[in-house]
């Protein structure tokens, strides 16, 4: 691709992100739901997926679906800096995604979480996996976390107990700020992380071409 030189000026200086390797989670319902990190290319799916989402007002779905439509969208034509996204899939399906971005070589910065396969903690998975990466693989010592919803705050604040930190600036608006510190992941980890590596080709080949869902629990009717 030819970029030309005001093009080059825009576009925020990137560092290559350590990669997040794929793992299988055994939903409660038996189900696999494959979690790999999305490239660039899956862009367009992810987008076409939250997209739907942005007229639910129930849960926050409508605040969430907006602000990661607009993430996303900054990362896939090269306006945010460092962002990552991982998806997690059942037979390729989308049914939930995680997004972020580091700030520096200590400290993350947590986006959102959206699930659209509800009651099997779809999210609560993927959230972890974030965690996961910020400090696994990326060998972050904190990650900054808001709530937008209250089934967000019970999820992340509660189920974590996050530390408080108001004073401190989340790039998602003044919402009061929480952190997961390494302890406190440390902690967690044994509890809420889960999920086996690596995952076998064949499971792993569900992932390759991610697919849009064709069913919303919070859109009764959706046809696409
Ligand atoms: C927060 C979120 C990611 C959690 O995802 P999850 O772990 O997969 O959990 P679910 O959404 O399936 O379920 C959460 C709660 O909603 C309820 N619920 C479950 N299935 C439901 C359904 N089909 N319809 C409505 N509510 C449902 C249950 O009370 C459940 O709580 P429990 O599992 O602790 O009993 C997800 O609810 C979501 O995407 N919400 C909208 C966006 C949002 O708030 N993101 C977080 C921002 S901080």
């Amino acid at each position: 691709m030819i970029i030309d030189e005001l093009e080059k000026r825009l576009r925020p200086v990137e560092k290559k992100l350590p990669p997040y390797p794929p793992k299988v989670i055994t939903l409660a319902s038996g189900e696999k739901m494959v979690v790999r990190q999305a490239t660039r290319d899956d862009g367009p799916v992810l987008l076409e997926t939250v997209r739907p989402l942005i007229d639910v007002e129930r849960d926050f779905y409508d605040v969430v679906a907006a602000r990661v439509y607009s993430e996303l969208l900054g990362w896939y034509r090269y306006r945010v800096a460092d962002e990552y996204c991982l998806v997690g899939t059942i037979d390729g399906v989308i049914a939930s995604l995680v997004n972020g971005r580091t700030v520096n070589e200590t400290t993350g910065m947590s986006y959102h979480t959206i699930t659209i396969k509800r009651g099997l903690r779809c999210g609560a998975q993927m959230f972890a996996a974030k965690m996961e990466y910020h400090f696994e693989y990326l060998k972050q010592k904190e990650v900054l976390i808001v709530a937008e919803s209250p089934i967000g705050y019970k999820r992340w604040m509660i189920e974590y107990q996050l530390e408080a930190r108001p004073q401190v600036q989340h790039e998602l608006g003044g919402v009061p700020t929480h952190v997961l510190t390494e302890p406190l992941y440390q902690a967690a980890k044994p509890r809420l992380v889960t999920g086996q590596r690596p995952v076998s080709p064949q499971l792993l080949a569900t992932a390759d071409e991610f697919i849009a869902p064709s069913e919303y629990p919070q859109i009764p009717g959706f046809k696409r």
